[in-house]
């Protein structure tokens, strides 16, 4: 069947010996292939023993099909996460492929080329792992052995002759811990529901390429059965996901865009989910949107377990402690200039909220005490090292907002304001042991803002020269998906909200709740600087706005004065009707 030729009992048995002893060492290994661990490999019900699909060890007599590009991700100072996925070609996609258990053999290379000479580039790191249909054929291997802060390129072949090849990617490392660099830049997403837009915010700055790396706040994917208005944007499956072959399915037929597809190849991420690689304000036991604790024949638990396991399949993200629970919450010491901490607000630890403003939020946990420990760590060595920026890679709104004009009630139900006593230790923490230069980036609310961050019961703040502030708050819009403000909201009614949200809210520099975006954060010794990008993504284009440039210098923990021109929304102390101050 399908052109595989089986092989002999004993040379099976022996294999699978070989297969036992699987380490690091040359030759192809399950081993290798992290996929096999999504998302824990020490909870066996989560992941795929390695040994099943070695019992089933044939070789395929054909090559590979790389049906969805590649990526790259979590880079290290030396290494760094590479993914593709593997089909073999003479598989049926349509009816065979999540029966497919048979392995494939996957060879990968990263290199640099030599800009003024003729010499075969030079090879740091290649290898062979194997994939099966267990993992939906991804492959996600650490290539390791490269040097920091560096552009490889990289690709995937079959093991027989490299007969069949993977599009190339680029990637880079980052720098070591206590290495000084003088500019990092970043682009920042959340929210790309593939229903409600095009990915113009993937697209665009792929081309501009003025990024080094992507980081991505949650909401990759969307679990609705959304029609949509726009030409093919209708997800596949047509269902709400709930099974894990409906979750894959989603996330796959979502790769295939070009956009999406071309970011991936050329910049590695660190991304973390929010609540809808799952479902709809998630949390560690249910979601906003159950009804039931069954659906399909599926309990809450199996469902979160089929999303997230998705999701690390295909998402080139590592498992920096596999033995912990879900874990996905990670630091990357970018040089003495960032020190970056991706966090879990969502799957973890998270506690229900409830509706009552503030109260019983004492007790809830949003972190989960050991991530809450280990943030307060980074921020000691970060300290020790002696970082300049600390930044923290976070789903949901931290600051304090009156949320009146958006959504009628003045608390943010789904962000930090929930969980008040950990977000109390949080800023506690930040201020006592005075920790300089805290940026949060913010997904989840889809509406740019620019907030500085203030702890009023502790520091008191002045909102027209900043001080007082502890440090800065940037939100992204969504990529895609509809405005926070409500569904195909039009201009002027965004704009009033937006001056509305300024009104109500000292603290919040400028709001813009219309267009979709991203933003681009440049870190330098001496500033941090932000430019958020206005787009249309009803159509695929290339065009954008650059609506604000937002400013920090090092050591202020505040905007610099005075605030820029903004071209979208609306600044903090314009001419301002609902402005009710004095
Ligand atoms: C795959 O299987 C389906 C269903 O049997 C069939 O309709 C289709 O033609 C097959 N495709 C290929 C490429 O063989
Ligand atoms: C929030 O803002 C509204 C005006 O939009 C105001 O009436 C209300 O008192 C504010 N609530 C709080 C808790 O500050």
């Amino acid at each position: 069947m399908f052109g595989r030729v089986s092989i002999s009992a004993t040379a099976a048995a022996a294999m699978l010996l070989a297969a036992d002893l699987v380490t690091a060492a040359a030759g192809p290994a399950f081993g290798r292939n992290i996929a096999f661990d999504s998302p824990s490999i020490n909870h066996p019900f989560l992941a795929v023993p390695r040994r099943g699909p070695v019992d089933r060890r044939t070789v395929y007599a054909s090559g590979l099909q790389f049906t969805h590009g590649v990526a790259s991700g979590d880079p290290y100072a030396d290494s760094v996460i590479l993914w593709t996925r593997a089909v073999p070609l003479d598989v049926n996609e349509t009816t065979h492929l999540y029966e497919d258990r048979t392995p494939v053999c996957v060879a990968w290379e990263v290199w640099q080329d030599y800009a003024c000479d003729d010499r075969p580039r030079k090879v740091f790191s290649s290898g062979k792992t194997e994939t099966s249909g267990d993992v939906d054929f991804t492959v996600k291997v650490e290539a390791t052995g490269l040097l920091p802060f560096q552009t490889f390129y990289y690709k995937f072949t079959d093991c027989d002759e490299g007969r069949t090849e993977s599009p190339t990617g680029r990637t880079k490392t980052i720098p070591e811990s206590e290495a000084w660099i003088d500019k990092v830049t970043f682009a920042v997403y959340s929210c790309a529901n593939f229903a409600e837009g095009f990915y113009n915010a993937y697209g665009t700055p792929a081309r501009k390429d003025k990024m080094d790396y992507v980081i991505f706040l949650g909401d990759y994917s969307y679990e609705y059965q959304e029609p949509s208005f726009l030409p093919g944007r209708t997800p596949m499956p047509f269902k709400e996901t709930v099974q894990l072959v409906d979750y894959r399915t989603r996330i796959a037929m979502q790769r295939l865009d070009p956009d999406l597809s071309l970011n991936h190849a050329n910049f590695p991420w660190f991304s973390v989910w929010d609540d809808h690689e799952v479902a709809n304000n998630g949390w560690k036991d249910g979601s906003g949107d159950e009804t039931a604790m069954i659906k399909e024949g599926v309990t809450w638990d199996q469902r979160k377990h089929n999303g997230l396991r998705a999701h690390f399949e295909w998402m080139p993200i590592r498992q920096v402690d596999s033995d912990d629970y879900f874990r996905i919450w990670r630091n990357f010491k970018i040089g003495k200039l960032v020190d970056l901490s991706m966090l879990d607000t969502r799957y973890y630890a998270r506690d229900k909220g409830d509706d009552i403003p503030g109260a019983a939020s004492t007790k809830r946990t949003m972190l989960g005490a050991n991530q809450e420990k280990w943030l307060f760590d980074q921020f000691d060595q970060s300290q020790k090292r002696g970082a300049i920026w600390n930044v923290l890679g976070n789903q949901v709104q931290f600051s304090n907002m009156n949320e009146t004009a958006v959504s009628g009630e003045a608390l943010y139900y789904d962000g930090w304001m929930d969980y008040q006593a950990q977000r109390n230790r949080v800023m506690d923490n930040i201020i006592d042991r005075k920790l300089m230069n805290t940026v949060i980036l913010t997904g989840d609310y889809h509406a740019l803002w620019a907030a500085e961050l203030t702890y009023p019961e502790k520091m008191k703040y002045n909102h027209e020269n900043g001080n007082g502030a502890f440090g800065i708050e940037l939100a992204t819009t969504a990529v895609s998906s509809y405005s926070g403000y409500g569904i195909l909201k039009s201009l002027e009614s965004c704009q009033k909200i937006s001056q509305r949200v300024v009104a109500d809210n000292d603290q919040v520099k400028w709001a813009e709740g219309y267009y979709r975006g991203y933003f681009v954060v440049e870190f330098t010794p001496s500033e941090m600087k932000a430019d958020f990008f206005s787009l249309d993504v009803g159509t695929r284009n290339d065009k954008e706005i650059l609506a604000a440039t937002w400013v920090s210098e090092v050591n202020t923990n505040k905007f610099k004065r005075p605030f820029g021109e903004v071209k979208t929304g609306v600044l903090q102390g314009e001419l301002n009707p609902w402005a009710h101050r004095s």
